[in-house]
């Protein structure tokens, strides 16, 4: 709470004065510390030579962890301000020691990691996670994750990744919180929050990082690294607010993209970096550049050579240099040629000290995992279980086939590549994972149901990408005698993630026809989707009597499938991404503009429908697809229950009002099903006309509820004049006066609608 929204809140009452004493304590406390480290900045920056400085900005990768001669002798010597990849604790604390006692000023070092869902405890890929659209949980996963890292002594991680991603064929859409601004906004800031802590300083904080500044979610045709052309307005509406959300959380570090923003690489972009990030929203921490980013510039074709690109990156506010080596080898000599001014370095160097002593790397150099919780522990499961149950999304649940019941299943055929490996289940980012710790779904629904229950257990493939159907026999075999089947298919680890883009984003390799066959037994058929993205699985709803999308899920995954499965939990997850029914619809988000010829819903002719001759203009001249129409598979917030909500009884208040009074909706949701289960309300809003064409709906606020059968509750969102501003014509930021409808329900497409208008006075 700050001090300006507590005096907006308070009047005169005892506990407000208390509150009011506290924040302005906090505050000068705050004020005094940065004071403190300003000072401490100086005084060291004003004792360090030109290649110390340097040194302070290179991040030099331990090879695959270890400790080298040539690592050891470069920190020795001032010239590395921070690791990455060292997780071995014995190896941190001995280049900690070298660079405390045997480095000259003794400046310990940022030791960085890859921490992106989770570290010894592997939780869903952040993809999955924002299914769960659960921020408490999300920041209690990011926290958990940090005391484990931070045992290892890291004390960085590069993450959140808060791209907003909107081509399920880009493979880190799996690192993504989806398509939405709003989501992923509030996703990261929790993560940011779970990372930092409320004190940096403390042992188990570890510094955040917002990545990849900024567009690379936008890579074109979803081709990792690929150009990026997003025109500024819909950078500020759309790709930035995550990034302003994670400043004014408090992230600690910045990374820039590997993109070719508009023309200008990231890692070289003055707009991005000094008059965005710097000039108007003020970031005080650091900047550094991904993987070899700064020289990649040259092979984009925008630097000339490696001292080019040193020059463009520093110039355009690049602090640290990740991997690379432009920095080493030419800031002294473009300093000695004067065009890197001395300011412009130091600048760099106090950015990258700051984050030093604002985590307190001065005070603690030495990682004790004694003084940490275990890693992998049985409360860190739980709370992987947790995740993962919500994050399980269920698209079809054709005449109730789930849940399971245990008391009158006789047996059950366990069929598919991803039932039962450790492995493949945990996902892109798990570096520091071990399958040896993995819940798999076979062996989680052996433990449920118990010898009583006969389970036919037959993997019939041996990768989700095989072509054999050898052992497709075996798993029909197995369906046949047993009351119903369960298939776990999907994508393996290694298809989505850094540089594995797909063009098609269909089940790969014999799967469907996996589901076929298996479907030819006759027996409820029940799928479970392990993956990194959306795939295209309409093909298999007319096989498959359920649906479950579980992403990749992480160590806990069998455990949480398997409540799903039998009713223990009703799934609660809602999509974070559209799902397309074809590859070529892409990129296809439920916040796109309305055009100018909209679909006319009830007018579409299907390409197979057309008449011989039909009249150029005799189909309609709308926005779609002939072959594909204009809606997607499943919605953006989609998501089925064991039990049903309806919604009613929406309101506004004030219906009218000036720009700036805040309005708030109201709407009723009630559990009319039978059983209890948690529900992910929504809502929705839509300038109708403004100076630039806005999105025909977007999120505003959303909230997990939990409902017996029978049971409502009001919900209310307010909207404040900030939530429903946004750059214009002029590129400047507001909200503009007019009329609004908002919408309130489980999904993007709710329906339960009211209107309000903001008036300019
Ligand atoms: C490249 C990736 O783009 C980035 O996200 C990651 O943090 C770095 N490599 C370090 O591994």
């Amino acid at each position: 709470m700050t001090v300006a929204s507590v005096l907006g809140r308070c009047t005169a009452s005892l506990l407000c004065t208390t509150i009011l004493l506290a924040c302005v304590n906090t505050t000068a406390r705050a004020e005094a510390s940065r004071a403190s480290i300003d000072a401490r900045v100086e005084r060291l920056l004003s004792q360090m030579t030109v290649a110390e400085k340097i040194g302070q900005l290179a991040q030099v990768n331990a090879d695959e962890g270890k400790m080298s001669d040539k690592l050891r002798a470069a920190v020795k010597a001032g010239m590395v301000g921070s690791v990455l990849n060292a997780v071995d604790v014995a190896t941190v604390n001995e280049l900690q020691r070298i660079a405390v006692q045997e480095s000259r000023l003794g400046i310990p070092l940022l030791m960085g990691r890859d921490v992106i869902h989770g570290f010894k405890t592997v939780l869903p890929i952040p993809l999955g996670q924002a299914a769960a659209w659960n921020p408490e949980l999300v920041e209690q996963g990011a926290r958990m994750a940090a005391l484990e890292a931070a045992a290892s002594g890291v004390n960085w991680t590069f993450a959140p990744m808060i791209d907003v991603s909107r081509d399920p064929r880009w493979g880190r859409i799996a690192e993504s919180f989806g398509e939405d601004p709003y989501l992923t906004s509030v996703l990261g800031v929790a993560s940011i929050h779970g990372f930092q802590g409320d004190d940096l300083s403390r042992p188990d904080a570890i510094a955040a990082c917002a990545k990849h500044f900024v567009g690379y979610g936008a890579s074109e045709g979803g081709r990792d690294y690929g150009f990026v052309g997003i025109p500024e307005v819909e950078l500020r509406n759309v790709y930035m607010p995550p990034f302003k959300a994670a400043v004014d959380a408090g992230v600690a570090t910045f990374m820039t993209a590997f993109s070719d923003v508009n023309g200008v690489p990231a890692s070289g972009n003055r707009f991005l970096m000094r008059t965005v990030l710097r000039d108007q929203w003020k970031f005080p921490g650091f900047v550094v550049s991904d993987w070899e980013s700064i020289l990649d510039m040259v092979v984009h074709g925008f630097a000339a050579n490696s001292k080019e690109a040193a020059f463009e990156a520093l110039s355009a506010g690049v602090d640290m240099e990740m991997a690379s080596t432009t920095y080493r080898d030419h800031l002294a000599e473009l300093l000695a040629e004067k065009r890197i001014d001395q300011a412009t370095l130091d600048a760099a160097v106090r950015n990258v000290l700051r984050a030093k002593f604002r985590l307190g790397l001065f005070e603690r150099t030495v990682t004790d995992p004694a003084a940490f919780p275990p890693v992998a522990s049985a409360q860190n499961m739980a709370l992987a279980k947790k995740l993962t149950t919500q994050s399980l999304v269920l698209l079809q649940n054709r005449n109730d086939v789930l849940p399971l019941t245990r008391a009158s299943l006789h047996s059950l055929a366990v069929i598919g590549p991803m039932a039962d490996d450790d492995y493949e289940q945990l996902g892109t980012w798990i570096y520091d994972g071990d399958p040896a710790l993995s819940r798999t779904p076979l062996r989680a629904i052996r433990e449920m149901v118990g010898p009583r229950v006969t389970i036919r257990h037959v993997r019939a493939m041996e990768t989700t990408r095989s072509r054999t159907t050898t052992a497709f026999a075996d798993a029909v075999a197995a369906a046949s005698s047993s009351d119903a089947a369960v298939l776990f298919l999907g994508e393996e680890s290694i298809l989505s993630g850094e540089a594995h883009s797909r063009a098609n984003i269909d089940l790969p390799g014999n799967q469907m026809d996996l589901v076929r066959a298996v479907k030819s037994a006759g027996k409820p058929v029940i799928v479970v989707i392990l993956a990194g993205r959306p795939l295209t699985i309409e093909p298999i709803l007319a096989a498959a009597d359920a649906v479950v999308y579980a992403w990749h899920p992480g160590v806990m995954a069998g455990p949480a499938i398997a409540d799903v499965l039998f009713g223990v939990e009703s799934p609660s997850g809602k999509l974070p991404v559209t799902f397309p029914r074809v590859v070529g619809q892409l990129p296809l988000y439920y916040a796109h503009r309305n055009t100018g010829k909209p679909p006319l819903p009830g007018a579409f002719t299907h390409i197979d429908d057309i008449k011989v001759r039909t009249s150029q203009t005799g189909l309609k001249n709308k926005s779609w697809y002939l072959d594909a129409g204009y809606e997607p598979l499943y919605p953006f917030g989609y998501g089925l229950s064991y039990t049903s909500f309806a919604y009613s009884d929406i309101r506004v208040e004030p219906a009218r009002a000036r720009v700036g009074v805040p309005v708030t909706v109201r709407a009723v949701v009630k559990n009319v099903g039978k059983v209890e289960a948690d529900e992910v309300t929504q809502l929705y809003v839509q300038d109708l006309v403004g100076s630039v064409t806005r999105p025909v709906r977007e999120l505003k606020g959303f909230r997990r509820v939990h409902l017996r059968p029978g049971e409502s509750r009001e919900v209310s969102f307010q909207l404040s004049a900030d939530d429903l501003a946004f750059y214009g014509r002029n590129m400047t930021r507001a909200t503009e006066p007019g009329a609004f409808h908002a919408w309130v329900g489980g999904n993007s497409t709710a329906e339960l609608r009211t209107d309000f208008e903001l008036t300019a006075n």
